[in-house]
């Protein structure tokens, strides 16, 4: 582990990306005054510079980043320098076009934006391997270096003959001969039987549904080799200098080829990228369902609990839906102070300055270009004093009796063509049974299967597709231990091979269920099946079958009309829920509530007021977060961190703002 960890000194990282080398260097010195002004300890440099660092190959002019490292180290802000591997220069294209990528339908893409290269080809980690030992060389022992942040966002695929050669050599690792690799394919169906390595390729553009273990390989494969191409640079930056911690950014969502919990071992801090898509209380949502899964990913993924931080959000406006929709005063304070509440080790943003060109020319920035004097740089200032006053809070241990499972793969498989419905989505339903948690005020981790379950009293399984036999005795051990479980639809259905289980869905888990489900029935979008007890069900309707347990709620219509909806199994003081349908908003809500409170966990804050956000640390640090207009009054003892005010029994969270308050009981 590092020595020189950023957050030894008890400050919250706060800052983002910055990119002088858009800029000349009286921009420079303005903008390390203004970082002065906002607070910001730590900048992203570099992320994308290798055509200023290396113009022609082998030829590095690097002069300017030493002014500008010594221009932050005068300025004591702190870098988390980058290595440039997302963007190769347009020369490094023209010289070795065998590493440009190849589509799946054998489309050659060239530069002229980024993450153009294919990572599995020689050529190109050989280029990022030396820039990289260019820059740990020159600059490992810079007193301004604090993170080296290797790459951007891993996340490309490619179909190119290196890409192939790779896949094949990685399949004959995973299966050893070609007869596993057609058992676990099912190459029996559609004349798909491989004789000989060389007829085994990567998922190209085909005629009709391509083979689902052959798309599930590809994906897992690729997450392999992005974080070979990592580790190669993270050894290497390791080895100039060991006590510098070494991290690349994740982006989420399941179109990553990249199995991020997996990931984590291989990091010193779990960074993540988060660009809410919704505008309304989605937003709220979204941002605390990221939160919760950086966590779960930097605390459970990693075999050893490592911290993890918001590397990049927007200071202002966000893309989505067509078109620029703004922060209004308070949200990104609100937002940022969210992912710290769950556990961030500070606040950065993308980006620092807005660009005059370029293809991002409109994202948000705290210095926009409108220049400084602007209400987002005005708040951006205020954030930096925030963080400043909750000094020595970070990277608090949050405290959550749930945990949500939560697998990139099952995300990857679910997505495959052929499955019943189109549009199902791991994720998403990791989000909705998140979502009706937090609207109970119920904090939750988000965790990858196989973690360690220690503090979980209640597990949720949601769409949780793929089970491999580790995966079911986890489950199995959990609820054995005296552990409660839901599980809902979709669930233990596949192997990890994405091959169904006989003998009745879900069929890794029907007995802990005490169910068997005979079909399945999807719904159109615009459908819902009535329940019975009120509500309804959306995306899905199964026929259940009870084998032992008791029935919660029943379809009132539908195909499955009369046949149970929701049922509950008792195992030994648990008991095991099984959810057949998608419930309305309401109805899980009130579900979730009360098989959390059947498991006997409370909400964070349990006197809190609906649309207050309360996380609670373990640090005896509680977070309130108020997404009404109004002003909200909460039960608290202790002191509030912003303002410094004694808080004798209860506080008042003004309209849209945050208290943190160390609670001392009264
Ligand atoms: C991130 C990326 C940044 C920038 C940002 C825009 O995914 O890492 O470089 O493109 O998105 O929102």
């Amino acid at each position: 582990m590092p020595t020189k960890a950023l957050w030894d000194d008890g400050r919250l990282c706060y800052g983002g990306d910055w990119n002088p080398e858009q800029w000349p260097p009286d921009v420079w010195r303005e903008d390390v005054a203004l970082m002065h002004a906002a607070g910001v300890n730590l900048v992203t440099v570099g992320v994308f510079a290798w055509s200023r660092l290396e113009p022609e190959p082998g030829r590095y002019t690097l002069d300017w980043l030493d002014d500008v490292l010594d221009l932050l180290h005068s300025g004591g802000i702190r870098a988390a320098l980058a290595t440039p591997t997302a963007s190769p220069p347009p020369w490094f294209s023209l010289r070795h076009p065998d590493a440009l990528p190849l589509t799946a339908d054998g489309v050659r893409l060239h530069h002229g934006s980024r993450d153009t290269y294919c990572a599995a080809a020689p050529a190109y980690r050989d280029a990022a391997r030396s820039i990289a030992e260019v820059l740990a060389a020159r600059y490992a022992h810079h007193p301004a270096l604090a993170l080296w942040h290797v790459h951007n966002e891993y996340g490309t695929t490619c179909h190119c003959p290196h890409a192939e050669t790779a896949f094949r050599h990685w399949l004959t690792t995973r299966y050893g001969d070609l007869d596993a690799l057609n058992d676990a394919w099912v190459t029996s169906f559609w004349s798909q039987h491989y004789s000989d390595w060389a007829q085994v390729g990567t998922p190209r553009a085909t005629q009709y549904l391509a083979n689902p273990g052959q798309l599930l390989d590809f994906r897992r494969f690729w997450s392999d080799t992005l974080l070979s191409a990592y580790t190669e640079q993270r050894d290497l930056l390791r080895a100039a200098n060991p006590a510098v911690p070494v991290t690349t950014n994740y982006v989420l969502g399941d179109w990553v080829p990249v199995d991020h919990a997996r990931w984590a071992r291989e990091v010193d801090l779990v960074a993540i990228d988060h660009y809410p898509s919704a505008t309304d209380l989605g937003g709220e949502e979204q941002t605390a369902f990221a939160a919760d899964l950086a966590r779960g990913s930097a605390r459970h993924g990693a075999g050893r609990p490592v911290p993890w931080l918001l590397m990049e959000s927007a200071p202002n406006q966000i893309h989505t839906a067509g078109r620029m929709h703004t922060k209004e005063p308070g949200r990104m304070i609100r937002h940022s102070l969210a992912h710290v509440a769950r556990g961030s080790a500070g606040v950065m943003f993308f980006q620092w300055r807005a660009p005059a060109g370029g293809a991002e020319r409109f994202h948000s920035a705290v210095v926009s270009h409108a220049g400084p004097d602007t209400r987002v740089f005005r708040e951006a200032a205020d954030l930096g004093a925030a963080l400043g006053r909750l000094a020595g809070t970070a990277p608090g241990r949050v405290q959550a009796a749930v945990a949500i499972a939560y697998d990139a793969a099952s995300g990857w498989a679910l997505r495959h063509p052929g499955m019943p419905r189109d549009g199902l989505d791991h994720p998403g339903e990791a989000a909705a049974v998140h979502r009706a948690l937090w609207h109970a005020g119920v904090t939750a981790d988000v965790v990858p299967p196989g973690a360690p379950l220690d503090g979980a009293r209640l597990l949720v399984l949601p769409a949780l597709y793929l089970a491999s036999d580790a995966t079911v005795d986890w489950v199995r051990r959990h609820v054995h231990g005296g552990g409660h479980l839901l599980v809902t639809w979709l669930s233990g259905v596949a192997d990890e091979h994405a091959r169904v289980r006989l003998g009745g869905y879900p069929g890794a888990y029907r007995d802990l269920l005490g169910v068997r489900v005979e079909e399945f029935h999807p719904l159109a979008d615009d459908e819902h099946v009535p329940l019975t007890g009120g509500g309804t069900g959306r995306i899905w309707s199964e026929t259940v079958h009870p084998a032992g347990a008791e029935t919660v709620s029943a379809y009132a219509g539908g195909v499955p009309a009369g046949r149970p909806a929701i049922t509950r199994n008792r195992v030994g003081d648990a008991y095991a829920w099984y959810v057949s349908t998608r419930p309305d908003d309401d109805t899980y809500r009130r579900l979730l509530t009360e098989a959390a409170r059947l498991a006997g966990v409370a909400p964070a804050c349990p006197g809190a007021p609906e649309g207050v956000e309360a996380v609670r640390r373990h640090d005896g640090v509680l977070y309130l977060l108020n997404h009404t207009d109004r002003p909200q009054r909460v039960p608290a003892a202790g002191f509030e961190l912003l303002t410094g005010a004694a808080v004798d029994g209860e506080l008042t969270v003004a309209p849209g703002g945050v208290a943190v308050v160390r609670e001392e009981t009264p």
